[in-house]
Parts: structure tokens; C-alpha cells; sequence
């Protein structure tokens, strides 16, 4: 690629009002969305909280929203709301995600490679070269990758932890994506990272819990999730909260007493015959 120029990366029939959708763009991952008076805006694919892709999120007003915890972005890349803190509570600066700068003209999204600058160069293009027009627009539809049908899933790790007969089951920040079910604990994994080693590392930053893996457990899909499970046995660590609203030890038998995630239900079921 050649630093410092529009490039045309998407036809703008591609990017609709309301909806974030996902490319793959001088190799990056990235998500692309209008704002509230419609024009573009292009960041970098993946929140910086725990990793999930944003083009499976939401558009609200001139934000995009991740689909997991609820984290807020502006067309800038940075963060402007943190759910789980609060609606009037600042975001700390390093919340954020790189952002390219992106405009729409002659029925194209450009965005810019290259260093920031004050003011950036027009963007050219002819109005009387509609055959090019045309091959150009054939090229950018033929080379769309949208993520729901060719990006990767968000790969998360939960772990079915047993002691004393009873089961640890969380239950999630009101104010996250399902807000108030009830779950094994677990999370994303980071990019490449094995479930059995992110359902370690997940148990011990969300409840401090220092665990092992005793064995794989299955998993669920519901895209975009995919969900490995893992059975794992406490090494030591005392429970502190840190993005739930509660935990419960529940004897097997009880566990369909609690409002539990889709996936966790037919595991559930699976614990009852071990
Ligand atoms: S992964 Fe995006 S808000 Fe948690």
C-alpha cells in the first residue's frame, strides 16, 4: 500500500444507516458506520476491553456500541461510556480503539492510509469516468469480507467449577448484555489464545480465583458466541467481584431454579448425568 491517500474501500451502498458492519482492509480488521447525520466513520474491529469485535454491536446515535459489556465509541475510536461505571462517570483515556479517517463522496467510503494530518487532500475522481466508476464498484463488492459471514467468532472460555457438591454460577452486571442472567463464569479469549489457559486467567481477573482445568466440557455456538466449556477444580483465592452482580453456590439439582444463559442450560443438563 502507498502511505498517505484516499483509498476507496467501500461502495456506499455497502454501509447502511443504523447498523455497524464489518471488512477487512489493509489487512486490518475493521467496523464502519454512519452517524447520526450519515456520514462514515471507520475504526479499528476490536473493543479494548475484552476484545470483541464492534461490527457485531449496535449503532446508537453517533456511537457503536460493543455487543458484549456495553461499551461505548465515538467516531474518534475513543470511549465515552463504561455501562457498568455509570452513565456520569468519565472514561479513563486509554479507552480506546484507532480510528481512520473516513469520508463518502462520488458513491464511495474513503478512508485515509497514512499519518493524521490538519486537513487532508480532496478526493479526486472524475464525474465523466462512469465506466471506471462501474469496474471500481465491481472490484470493491467482489473484495467485501463482512465479518457475520466471513470473520471469525468471538471465542469465549466459562468454567463449571464444583465444590463441596455445589456449582459456582455468577450473575452478570445489570447493566451488560443480558443483563441479570445468571452464568458460569468465564470470557472472551484473547486473539489465538487456548480456552483451557483464558478460563484460568478469566476466572482469576472477574472472581479471583486461582482454578485448574480438570478437562474440555463441550461447547455452543449462538453467533456470533461460541462458548467452550471447561470443567475446573479451585487451587485457592477468595471470591471478589469485579464485573458481577453476585455469585451462588447451587446444588446441581437447583441450577434450572436460576436465570441462566441459553448456552449454560444444556450444560446444565450435562453436569446432572456426570
Ligand atoms: S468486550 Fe467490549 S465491552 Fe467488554
Amino acid at each position: 500500500m502507498i502511505p498517505n491517500q484516499w483509498y476507496a474501500v467501500l461502495d456506499s451502498k455497502e454501509l447502511p444507516r443504523g447498523r455497524p458492519i464489518g471488512a477487512t482492509r489493509f489487512g486490518e480488521k475493521l467496523v464502519f458506520f454512519r452517524d447520526s447525520n450519515g456520514d462514515p466513520v471507520c475504526l479499528f474491529d476490536r473493543c479494548c476491553h475484552r476484545g470483541a469485535a464492534l461490527s457485531y454491536g449496535k449503532v446508537i446515535g453517533d456511537h457503536v456500541q460493543c455487543p458484549f459489556h456495553g461499551l461505548e465509541y465515538d467516531s474518534t475510536g475513543k470511549c465515552v461510556l463504561i455501562p457498568a461505571n455509570g452513565k456520569d462517570e468519565p472514561v479513563p483515556e486509554r479507552y480506546r480503539v484507532n480510528a481512520y479517517p473516513a469520508k463518502e463522496k462520488h458513491g464511495f467510503i474513503w478512508v485515509w492510509y497514512g499519518e493524521p494530518r490538519k486537513e487532508y487532500p480532496e478526493i479526486n475522481f472524475p464525474d465523466d469516468l462512469d465506466e471506471l466508476r462501474d469496474q471500481i464498484q465491481k472490484q470493491a463488492s467482489n473484495h467485501i469480507s463482512h465479518h457475520p459471514t466471513s470473520l471469525s467468532m468471538i471465542n469465549v472460555a466459562a468454567g463449571i467449577l464444583e465444590k463441596d457438591g455445589k456449582v459456582l454460577i455468577a450473575q452478570r452486571h445489570r447493566n451488560d448484555t443480558h443483563g441479570l442472567k445468571w452464568e458460569f463464569p468465564g470470557g472472551t479469549l484473547r486473539r489465538d489464545e487456548p480456552g483451557e489457559y483464558g478460563i484460568v486467567r478469566e476466572l482469576k481477573e472477574e472472581l479471583n480465583l486461582d482454578v485448574e482445568v480438570i478437562r474440555y466440557f463441550g461447547c455452543y455456538t449462538e453467533p456470533p458466541l461460541r462458548i467452550q466449556y471447561y470443567l475446573v477444580r479451585m487451587i485457592s483465592g477468595e471470591i471478589k467481584l469485579t464485573e458481577h452482580e453476585q455469585v451462588a453456590w447451587v446444588e446441581k439439582d437447583r441450577l434450572h431454579d436460576y436465570d441462566l444463559l441459553n448456552g449454560d442450560r444444556i450444560f446444565v443438563d450435562r453436569l446432572r448425568s456426570i
